[in-house]
């Protein structure tokens, strides 16, 4: 038996984890085991690495260091809970995965996506999310939003031109391989997003069901 590997991305402030609690309720109400997680972290030990890479800190962090510790806590999450729970024949739905990499450091960072994909090859092997949800929004509004909740972590704190970069480099993603990624629009009303992603659930539980 083989799970399904659904990620969920976008920048800050989009309304991912109120939407990924919501979606994991409609799965698991139409009979499904939902594996709940995120990244960077959902292990200890990857926590612990997701708090060097948040916290602001006088020492500026390279991007080689800042590229190689999201893949050190991917690594640590792939052997301690997703491959398990796949094996197991759960959907696992995690919040971000490696279009977050080439979204903060390939657009963001402009670190090469030759690279990035070279590490998601060493990680991973052939392991892919077979459906990502992007949640896009304006940078603006995402900035706003995320400045509303309180005091900015080390990502936050960057400039627009940076979250341009990322919502392009999404939004590119998803444009070159249109079958595996559904965007939706996260600059909606709450309940607007979630019909949307109602809206979605046929196609996952289909998915889900083989
Ligand atoms: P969030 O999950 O609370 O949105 O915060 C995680 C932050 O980490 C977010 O700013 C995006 C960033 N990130 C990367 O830069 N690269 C990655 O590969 C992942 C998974 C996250």
């Amino acid at each position: 038996m083989s799970g399904l590997f659904v990620t969920l991305e976008g920048p800050e402030g989009a309304g991912k984890s109120t939407n990924r609690e919501y979606l994991a309720g409609r799965l698991r109400a139409s009979g499904v085991e939902v594996l709940l997680t995120r990244e960077p972290g959902g292990t200890p030990l990857a926590e612990r690495i997701r708090e060097l890479l948040l916290a602001p800190s006088d020492e500026p962090m390279a991007a080689d260091t800042e590229l190689l510790l999201v893949f050190a806590a991917r690594a640590q999450h792939l052997a301690e809970v997703i491959r398990p729970a796949l094996a197991r024949g759960c959907v696992v739905l995690c919040d971000r995965f490696t279009d977050a990499t080439y979204a903060y450091q390939g657009g963001g960072r402009g670190l090469s996506t030759a690279r990035i994909a070279e590490l998601e090859a060493f990680v991973q092997g052939d392991l892919r999310p077979q459906l990502t949800l992007i949640f896009d929004l304006p940078v603006e509004i995402g900035l706003s939003r995320a400045a509303a909740r309180g005091r900015l972590d080390r990502f936050e704190q960057e400039g627009r031109g940076f979250f341009e970069a990322v919502r392009q480099a999404y939004l590119t993603r998803a444009a070159a391989v249109p079958a595996r990624y559904r965007i939706v629009d996260a600059a909606q009303p709450l309940d607007a997003v979630q019909r949307a992603l109602d809206g979605l659930l046929p196609e996952l539980l289909e998915f889900a069901r083989g």
